[in-house]
């Protein structure tokens, strides 16, 4: 039978402003999920990245699932009911629509989910990002499953060698799903181009080439999309299958070293480097900077071991103050230039508003 993969992540709501859920609010989530999941779950893990919480399930029931979802989507309802029984900020931010619908897909919640039949040993890493989107991942896919500086699996392991299938999205497309597929090697120029343009188009999956398996899920959602306006910002995850045919643990875990500088930090507006993470870490500093976080399971049978926490160890210490530097040189420069974001994916209205008063004062001089 096979095993589904199915994370569902959200913001219901945070002390102290964006900083991190309440001992109670994860409680709630965790107490609806153990008492309603019998029948419905295999096992689940609750996290939390910082002010977003994430439930991390096994399951049979594939993709999409109702009972999962609406199961999730109730233990988030649970959550928001103790966040405003505490007065946390943004209780239920990210819950956008009323009336469950078949599952949660454009209704807030970042959803990531893979289906596969378990090899002898499963082994996958689940990714939580807080204070930035879905296109923070797009450069970490590209260089692991694109490039030999990050992974070595491509020259030396035959499978990897021929290649993966990438499934791409264009988000600003919003009837319905618009996807292309690309295939490494021959075509990674082609996946450069779109994926150099984060806030449009978005890895959606990864596709092994050698045996047609799903080796890698990103969320999607883009909350201004489904919004129409800012909410917050569209906080995501990614599940990656590792060794064997895959990538490599590390080699999936490489590119963070980087920090890349990535849309989000204080406001949803501004561009921040990428910091690698301990699990439920906090937030702080500029309401940032962007972090991301690695949970490293194996899984059989659909029971899920306890986590080894991917970023913990102390060489990313030394990636954090190294992030930390960037962070700090990008800050110097305030709002000015590359330091806050393009027109187009300004999160606040203020600075439109402030625009159209300007324009009618402009003077066309002969
Ligand atoms: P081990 O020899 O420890 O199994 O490691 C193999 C490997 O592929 C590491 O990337
Ligand atoms: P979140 O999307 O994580 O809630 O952050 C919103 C924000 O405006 C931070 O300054
Ligand atoms: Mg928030
Ligand atoms: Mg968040």
């Amino acid at each position: 039978m096979k095993t589904t993969l199915s994370v569902i992540k959200a913001d219901i709501g945070s002390i102290g402003g964006h900083i991190k859920p309440s001992q109670s609010l994860l409680e709630s989530v965790q107490n609806h999920i153990k008492a309603k999941s019998k029948g419905i779950l295999t096992d689940y893990k609750i996290t939390h990245t910082g002010d977003d919480i994430a439930i991390l399930s096994t399951h049979t029931g594939g993709p999409l699932n109702e009972k999962v979802h609406k199961l999730c989507w109730d233990a988030l309802l649970a959550g928001t009911k103790t966040a405003r029984e505490q007065g946390l900020y943004g209780a239920g931010q990210d819950l956008l629509k009323d009336s469950f619908s078949g599952n949660v897909k454009g209704m807030g919640p970042a959803i990531a989910e893979l289906e596969f039949e378990e090899r002898k040993a499963e082994p996958f890493l689940f990714f939580a990002a807080d204070k930035t989107d879905p296109g923070a991942f797009n450069l970490p896919a590209y260089l692991t499953f694109c490039d030999p500086m990050h992974n070595a699996g491509l020259l030396l392991s035959s499978n990897l060698k021929k290649g993966f299938t990438f499934r791409i999205m264009d988000v600003n497309y919003t009837e319905a799903d618009k996807i292309i597929e690309l295939n490494t090697p021959e075509e990674i120029y082609d996946i450069a181009v779109l994926l150099r343009d984060t806030e449009r188009y978005i890895v959606e999956g990864v596709y092994s080439r050698v045996t047609g398996e799903q080796v890698a899920a990103v969320s999607t959602t883009r909350l201004h999309n489904i919004a129409g306006k800012y909410t917050g910002k569209d906080d995501p995850v990614m599940l990656v299958r590792t060794q064997k045919d895959f990538p490599a643990t590390g080699e999936v875990l490489s590119p963070y070293t980087i920090g890349a500088f990535v849309a989000g930090f204080m406001r949803g507006s501004h561009n921040g480097p990428l910091m690698p993470v301990k699990q439920n870490s906090d937030i702080s500093f500029f309401d940032g900077p962007p972090v991301v976080s690695a949970a490293a399971y194996c899984v059989h049978d659909g029971k899920l071991t306890e986590a080894a926490d991917a970023f913990a160890h102390p060489y990313w210490d030394y990636v954090r103050t190294q992030v930390s530097r960037k962070a700090q040189e990008m800050r110097r420069q305030g709002f000015f230039g590359p330091a806050m974001l393009p027109m187009s994916e300004l999160e606040y209205g203020g600075v439109v508003e402030v625009l159209q008063e300007l324009d009618k004062r402009f003077i066309i001089k002969k």
